[in-house]
């Protein structure tokens, strides 16, 4: 069976189904790895302070070993999370250096982007210049 009950239900076929694939993870990159990770002490800011930052400043992060996204107002690293996406890396790839609240909003609405990345977290958006 491909997943859990919820998907009995699920629309067959389409983008509906290509957007709900899942991927392989690498061992030791579960959600519970990644929760571990987090309260590690490690730094996954990969910044002094918390900044304020023009979708410009953000553009230039934009790699898969410098990857930055806006998703709500809010600045992230998504670095350290990309080897941990339930979605894969390419699709979180997808949202490097740029604003990713529409993209993020459209697959999975539900997921709880302050707490998940809560660590990852470098600053607001603010307006270009
Ligand atoms: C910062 C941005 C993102 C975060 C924090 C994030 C986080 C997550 C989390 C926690 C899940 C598992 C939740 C669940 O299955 O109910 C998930 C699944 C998924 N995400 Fe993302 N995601 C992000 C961006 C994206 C983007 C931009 C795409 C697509 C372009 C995407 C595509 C997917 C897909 C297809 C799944 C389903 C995997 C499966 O069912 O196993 N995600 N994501």
């Amino acid at each position: 069976m491909v997943g859990g009950p919820q998907r009995l239900s699920a629309p067959r076929g389409g983008m509906a189904r290509r957007r709900r694939e899942k991927a392989v993870l690498a061992p030791g990159h579960s959600p519970l790895d990644w929760a571990r990770l987090k309260s590690s002490g490690k730094d996954l800011r990969g910044v002094q302070m918390l900044g304020r930052y023009t979708l410009a400043d953000v553009k230039k992060h934009n790699t898969e070993t410098d990857a930055w996204c806006v998703i709500r107002g809010k600045v992230y690293n998504i670095t350290p999370y990309l080897d941990f996406h339930p979605g894969g890396k390419k699709d979180l790839m997808r949202v490097a250096g740029r604003d990713g609240t529409k993209l993020f909003m459209y697959t999975h609405s539900w997921v709880n982007v302050d707490a998940l990345l809560d660590q990852c977290l470098v600053g607001i958006l603010a307006p270009d210049a």
